[in-house]
């Protein structure tokens, strides 16, 4: 724990204006400053930084905060890693920084060493020792530049070439072992990637983080991954993101492995990333989504690839980053493809990449065979299922036309029968949701906005209460007493409304900078938001009854509980015949 002085000393010292426009270029407008949005891809500015209570917030994305919130979103750190980081900035120490069990020290050796052994794997393969390694790569059509772009090596057959380089650079065995450098076993330590040309894997800071290594010939597995360090997390890190983040594009194309990354980089997408020998995790998605707005998938094309083709965009459908999927016909995987067919027609291809609507549905598609009863009602069947799992009723309403048109079938039985499979769906879920209490922590945008939306006049409401409680803390007390959390209608509002009760209980200071450490980056943004909008406005604790009313009446004419049972058409006609009544 970092003592709450500390904090405010290195938010003090690290003005937002200063830090953010090391980053960006920002002018002035008013009393604040705009610039272009470090977070999404825009071309005129709605990223806007308030001096006054020291916030930023883009009316583009959704992206808000303190200057903590903006360090760990573009450095890509968790929140006391930022502290750090800020810190350091300001040129102060964090009492922490005494490191009292030694793991900062260790992680320090760790990267040092990754680095050391990096060059090692490197000069080797431009030594004579690695000419096997060269003539692979070459063969493989990599130039000498790429190799050294992506600082490639070389790890010789010898069990002890790296360990040995090392040691007389004074690292111990247990050092390395920790870094996974070296493995023990029956004959003691010995090096984990031997005859294998390296891959080294950097971190967004330019740190070697871990290894991958292909086998050159014989026996063994293909590729070799580094298991995770103190340093290093499969699951979190990105082969080739410290390049892909500087492309300047805002899609990112994802693909399958080491080779296929660099064959395409070579041919100028710098915009692509891998995972590492693992499938996709939640966390890598949402890292993707934060440098992204579209990411294309570019698996192999064999039955393995496809199949994580479509958990990827399972995975990538809780981010709300747009998926587009490569169909690469005539080639295994994209290495192969650019070799065969060259970049052109790769780009090409790229560019008419389809949706991943309309890729799920040609696969269901050339599962059946059309030409018979069953084929054709196989199809529909499954067709239906999957127009369903929709979340956008255009959407919907286009493929249903489709199907309809390409079956033969009436459009009206197609829609028909996706509302009845979208009851099944939403009973099933409900179901889910009762006994999944882990939905209630992590709010996706999408359901987000569809909670205000559907919640407009409480949601108003609850954001100037909010809102007002951080402009008068004095009123805290009161409003507390008057409202309980569970009666606002937005889940994001709630969660925010508790932390600023934990925070009065506490008998803790409650202002937006001290909100930013006890809420997820999700509802920092939220939260941005509100105080984005009401930033030039005075909201006089007068008008808390009035809020804390609406909220409560809001609440009496339909209870959340009953808001989230209802699916769209009843909650529709609902509003419809609200309508009605008031003109009649
Ligand atoms: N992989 C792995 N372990 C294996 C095989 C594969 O970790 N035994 C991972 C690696 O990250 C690899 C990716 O899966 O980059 C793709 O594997 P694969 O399609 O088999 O290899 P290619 O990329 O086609 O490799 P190459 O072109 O070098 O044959
Ligand atoms: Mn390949």
């Amino acid at each position: 724990m970092i003592p709450e002085q500390v904090i405010e000393e290195v938010k003090y010292r690290n003005d937002i204006e200063s830090v953010i426009s090391s980053y960006i270029n920002v002018i002035h407008r008013g009393r604040n400053r705009v610039g272009l949005c470090p977070f999404h891809s825009e071309k005129t500015p709605s990223f806007t930084i308030y001096p006054d209570n020291q916030s930023f917030y883009c009316f583009g994305c959704g992206a808000g905060g303190d200057v903590v919130t903006f360090i760990r979103k573009i450095e890509n750190l968790g929140y006391v890693d930022a502290l750090r980081f800020l810190a350091k900035r300001a040129g102060m120490e964090l009492p922490e920084e005494t490191d009292n069990d030694g793991s900062a020290r260790k992680r320090m050796r760790i990267l040092e060493m990754n680095r050391k052994a990096a060059r090692f794997y490197h000069d080797a393969l431009l030594s004579d020792k690695g000419a096997e390694g060269r003539r692979y790569l070459l063969e493989r059509g990599l130039t000498p530049k790429t190799i050294r772009h992506f600082g490639l090596g070389y790890a010789s057959p010898d069990r002890y070439a790296l360990m040995n380089a090392l040691a007389k650079e004074g690292f111990t065995r247990e050092e390395m072992a920790e870094a996974a450098l070296i493995s023990n076993g029956k004959y003691g330590y010995y090096d984990v990637f031997r005859n294998r040309i390296i891959f080294p894997i950097i971190d967004l800071r330019g740190s070697v983080v871990g290894f991958g290594g292909r086998l050159l010939s014989g026996e063994g597995p293909k590729y070799l991954n580094s298991s995770d360090t103190p340093v290093y997390k499969k699951s979190r890190n990105l082969f080739a993101l410290n390049f892909a983040k500087d492309s300047g594009k805002d899609t990112l194309l994802l693909a399958e492995g080491y080779m296929d990354v660099i064959t395409v980089h070579q041919a100028g997408f710098t915009n692509t990333v891998a995972t590492l020998g693992t499938a996709l995790t939640p966390d890598q998605a949402r890292i993707i989504s934060q440098y992204a707005k579209t990411v294309v998938l570019s698996y192999d094309s064999d039955e393995a690839g496809q199949k994580a083709t479509k958990r990827a965009s399972e995975i990538f459908a809780e981010t709300g980053i747009k998926v587009k999927v490569l169909r690469l016909t005539g080639a295994k995987d994209p290495d192969e493809f650019i070799k065969k067919f060259g970049a052109v027609r790769f780009k090409m291809t790229m560019e008419g990449s389809s949706s991943a609507t309309e890729y799920a549905l040609d696969t269901i598609k050339n599962k059946y065979d059309a030409d018979t009863p069953d084929g054709r009602l196989g199809i529909l069947k499954e067709s239906i299922r999957y127009i369903a799992g929709l979340s956008s009723p255009v959407e919907r309403d286009i493929y249903a036309s489709r199907l309809a048109g390409e079956l033969n079938v009436s459009k009206d039985a197609i829609i028909m029968q996706t509302a009845d499979e979208m009851k099944r769906k939403n009973r099933e879920q409900r179901k889910k949701e009762r006994n999944d209490l882990s939905v209630f922590s992590y709010t996706p945008g999408e359901k987000k906005d569809f909670e205000r939306s559907r919640n407009i006049k409480a949601a108003v409401n609850e954001e100037k209460l909010i809102a007002c409680m951080l402009q008068n803390p004095e009123t805290i007390g009161k409003v507390m007493g008057m409202l309980d959390s569970e009666l606002l209608a937005t889940a994001a509002h709630r969660r925010i409304f508790e932390a600023i009760r934990k925070r009065h209980e506490q008998g803790a200071a409650c202002s937006f900078t001290e909100l930013n450490a006890d809420l997820s980056i999700e509802d920092i943004g939220i939260l941005s938001g509100i105080m984005a909008a009401t930033g030039g406005i005075n909201l006089s604790p007068d008008d808390i009854d009035h809020y804390v009313g609406a909220i409560r009446a809001a609440g009496n004419v339909m209870s959340k509980q009953q808001i989230e049972e209802m699916d769209e058409e009843e909650y529709l006609r609902k509003i419809r015949e609200k309508m009605q009544k008031k003109q009649g």
